[in-house]
């Protein structure tokens, strides 16, 4: 059983989709804690509904840089996960906590990377983009977080057809309906690779 920890930024499907394949014994993984850098999101409601601990770690709540730092690297210290997965956590990492996990940070795209990754592709920017692209196909990536935005290593994608009436918002429906099938397999194959 090896233990993983989650940072999220918003509505949080993914993180409840993850603990929920934890709980039906499909991912054999505990779920020590949840960092979000907004208090009131959707995430930290099924955390708290879970009995997982919550963070709120933020500029806000840590408006000196090494503090907010030493904030996030204290919850990896108590917690020793060995994997950190992000979940819609739309802050990038200090490189301090990148340093400390190395290949063992996770994060899931809406997009087929390479394709519509980078600066300025999130949330619903990517799908708009897509769209307007006129791509036949869209999807889900799961990859390791380096130092480049969306640019680490490629551990597993899904595919969606892109349909011609479709709007950015139906776009992202479709994608995101299948981030949860895509991600706990991800992180489960990744822990047998790594053998937790
Ligand atoms: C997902 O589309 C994910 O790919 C991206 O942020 C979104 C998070 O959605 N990184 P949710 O908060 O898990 O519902």
């Amino acid at each position: 059983m090896f233990k993983i920890g989650v940072m999220a930024s918003g509505g949080g499907s993914n993180f409840k989709a993850i603990i929920d394949r934890i709980g039906e014994g499909d991912l054999e993984a505990q779920c020590k804690f949840l960092i979000v850098n907004n208090g009131g999101c959707g995430a930290a409601a099924h955390a708290e509904e879970y009995g997982i601990p919550v963070h709120h770690i933020s500029g806000k709540t840590h408006p000196d840089q090494a503090e907010y730092e030493s904030a996030l690297l204290s919850v990896l210290d108590k917690y020793n996960v060995d994997l950190l997965i992000l979940a819609g956590y739309m802050k990038a990492l200090p490189q301090s906590m990148l340093r400390r996990m190395p290949n063992r940070i996770l994060n899931i795209h809406p997009s087929l990377l390479p394709k519509f990754g980078g600066k300025g592709f999130w949330g619903i920017h990517v799908h708009e983009a897509v769209v307007a692209a006129h791509e036949t196909e869209s999807g889900a990536t799961v990859h390791l977080v380096g130092e480049q935005i969306d640019g680490g290593r490629i551990l597993a994608q899904v595919k969606v057809p892109v349909l011609p009436d479709d709007t950015p918002g139906v776009l992202q429906a479709r994608v995101l309906e299948q981030e949860h099938n895509l991600y706990w397999k991800a992180i489960s194959d990744y822990a047998k690779e790594l053998s937790l």
